[in-house]
C-alpha cells in the first residue's frame, strides 16, 4: 500500500495509474471503441461492415487518409505498394546474418529500424513524405515478413509481382516455389484481407501506445514502427495468438482434456492464464472475435479442412463462457483465439503469426505516430512514477562498505 503523501511530487499530485487502466493519453479521431457494448469502429465506419466488404488496401487508406479512397485513390495507392515493394539487395543479405531458428518477430524489428538507414531522405520532412513511408512500410514489411520465412524454410526467395493483390502477392511471396507453383485461391486471399482488417488498428493497445510515446520523442516513423513491434511481440499482447495455438496443440496431444486447462487457469496458486481469454478494454464480447470465430468456420468449409483444434477451441469456448470465475471476471475470448486457426488454414506456420498480426497493425500504428507528429498539442512522453525506495542514506566509501 502506499502513503498518499508519496503521491506528492515536486510539481503537486501524481495521478498513479499502474497499466494506465484509466489514463487517457491522446486525443484521437481514427478508432472507436467501446468495450461495454463490444463496438468497434474505424473512422467511424463499423468493423462487420469494413471486414465484409472492403480489401486490406482500402482499409489501411482509410486509417492512414481518414476517409475510404475512391477508386482513382486507390488505383494510386496501390501502385505506389507495387512501385515500393522491392527491399534493397544489401538488406536482403541481412537475413544470412541471422542463425537459424531466430525469432521472426526480432528479424522483423531489426529489419523495419534499418529502413531508416536505407530511406533517410524521407526523415526530414515527416509529413511531407508520409504517403511515400507508409507505402514503403506496408509494402516492403510484407515482403520481409515472406522473405524472411523462406530464409527459415531454406527455400529461394520469391520476389513481388506488379500483377497481384496486396494479400495475394504476399501468399505467392510466401509459397510459390520452383517445384512447386502456388495457386492463388480466393477464399484463403479474402480471409487473409478480413484477418489483416481486424487487426488493423485499436487504439491505445500497449504496442500503439508504445510507437506513440516513442515517436513523441520525435524518433522517425521506422523506428517508432520497430519500438512498437517489439512490443507486440509480448504474450500478453500480439504474441497471444501463437501462444493460443500452443495451448490448443497442448490440449490436443494430451488427450483433449481442456477442462484441465480451465480448472488451471482458475487456480489462484497458478499464474497460467487461458491464452486468448480476457481483455483489458472489452467486458463483453470483442466484435473482432466473433467475425474471426465466423470465418474460421467459413475457411475450413470451403477448404474442405477439418482441424481438431477448431473443435477443442469452440468446447472450450462454450464452457468457458458459462464458467463462473470467467462470468465474474468477464471474459471472453479475443481476438487471437480463433485467428490461429485460419493462419494455420491457410499455411501460415505458428512462430509467424505474430508477424501477420504485425502486418495488419502496421496502418494503425502509422496513423497514430502520424496523428501525435500533427497534433498541435503534442508533447513528449513523459510519466511520472511514486518513489518507494530507501530514503537518503549517508554515503559509504568503497574502503569502509563490509
Ligand atoms: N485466464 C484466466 N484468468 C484471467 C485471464 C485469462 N486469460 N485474463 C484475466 N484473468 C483474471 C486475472 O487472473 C484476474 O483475476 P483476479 O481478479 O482474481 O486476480 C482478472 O481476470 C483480471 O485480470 P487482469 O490481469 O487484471 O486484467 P488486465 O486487463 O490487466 O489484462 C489481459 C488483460 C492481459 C489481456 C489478460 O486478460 C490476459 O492475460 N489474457 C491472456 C493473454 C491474451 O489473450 N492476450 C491477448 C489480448 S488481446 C491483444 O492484445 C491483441
Amino acid at each position: 500500500a502506499i502513503d498518499i503523501r508519496e503521491l506528492r511530487s515536486s510539481s503537486g499530485y501524481i495521478t498513479l495509474d499502474s497499466g494506465f487502466m484509466n489514463t487517457g493519453s491522446c486525443c484521437s479521431s481514427i478508432t472507436f471503441l467501446d468495450g461495454e457494448e463490444g463496438i468497434l469502429s474505424y473512422r467511424g465506419y463499423g468493423i462487420e461492415d469494413l471486414a465484409e466488404n472492403c480489401t486490406f488496401v482500402e482499409v489501411a487508406y482509410l486509417l492512414d487518409h481518414g476517409n475510404l479512397p475512391t477508386r482513382e485513390e486507390l488505383s494510386k495507392f496501390s501502385q505506389m505498394l507495387g512501385k515500393y515493394a522491392m527491399v534493397h539487395e544489401d538488406m536482403i543479405r541481412f537475413f544470412d546474418g541471422y542463425p537459424p531458428n531466430s525469432p521472426p518477430m526480432a528479424i522483423l524489428s531489426s529489419m523495419v529500424n534499418s529502413l531508416c538507414s536505407f530511406y533517410p531522405e524521407m526523415l526530414d520532412n515527416p509529413l511531407e513524405n508520409i504517403d511515400k513511408m507508409a507505402a514503403r512500410l506496408l509494402s516492403k514489411v510484407r515482403t520481409i515478413a515472406a522473405f524472411s520465412y523462406k530464409k527459415s524454410m531454406g527455400q529461394p526467395l520469391v520476389y513481388p509481382r506488379h500483377d497481384l493483390s496486396y494479400c495475394a502477392n504476399f501468399l505467392n511471396m510466401m509459397f510459390d516455389s520452383p517445384v512447386k507453383p502456388y495457386e492463388i485461391n480466393d477464399t484463403v486471399v479474402k480471409a487473409l484481407n478480413k484477418l489483416l482488417i481486424l487487426h488493423g488498428d485499436h487504439e491505445q493497445n500497449c504496442s500503439t501506445a508504445t510507437v506513440r510515446v516513442a515517436g513523441s520523442a520525435r524518433v522517425n516513423l521506422y523506428a517508432s514502427i520497430s519500438a512498437g513491434i517489439n512490443a507486440l511481440w509480448g504474450p500478453l499482447h500480439g504474441g497471444a495468438n501463437q501462444a493460443v495455438m500452443e495451448m490448443l496443440t497442448q490440449i490436443h496431444e494430451e488427450g483433449g482434456n481442456y477442462k484441465q486447462f480451465i480448472a488451471k487457469a482458475k487456480d489462484p496458486a497458478d499464474p497460467f492464464r487461458l491464452v486468448g481469454f480476457g481483455h483489458r478494454v472489452y467486458k463483453t464480447h470483442d466484435p473482432r472475435a466473433r467475425i474471426i470465430k465466423k470465418a474460421c468456420d467459413d475457411v475450413l468449409t470451403a477448404l474442405n479442412i477439418s482441424d481438431p483444434l477448431l473443435d477443442i477451441a469452440k468446447e472450450l469456448e462454450e464452457v468457458a463462457l458459462k464458467d463462473e470465475y470467467f462470468i465474474a471476471r468477464n471474459l471472453y475470448p479475443n481476438v487471437d483465439f480463433y485467428s490461429g486457426i485460419i493462419y494455420r488454414a491457410i499455411g501460415i506456420p505458428t512462430n509467424m503469426f505474430t508477424v501477420m498480426f504485425a502486418l495488419g497493425r502496421l496502418p494503425g500504428w502509422i496513423a497514430h505516430w502520424k496523428e501525435m507528429w500533427d497534433d498541435p498539442d503534442w508533447r513528449i512522453s513523459r510519466p511520472r512514477q511514486v518513489y518507494v525506495g530507501p530514503k537518503r542514506r549517508p554515503f559509504v566509501p568503497l574502503a569502509e562498505r563490509t
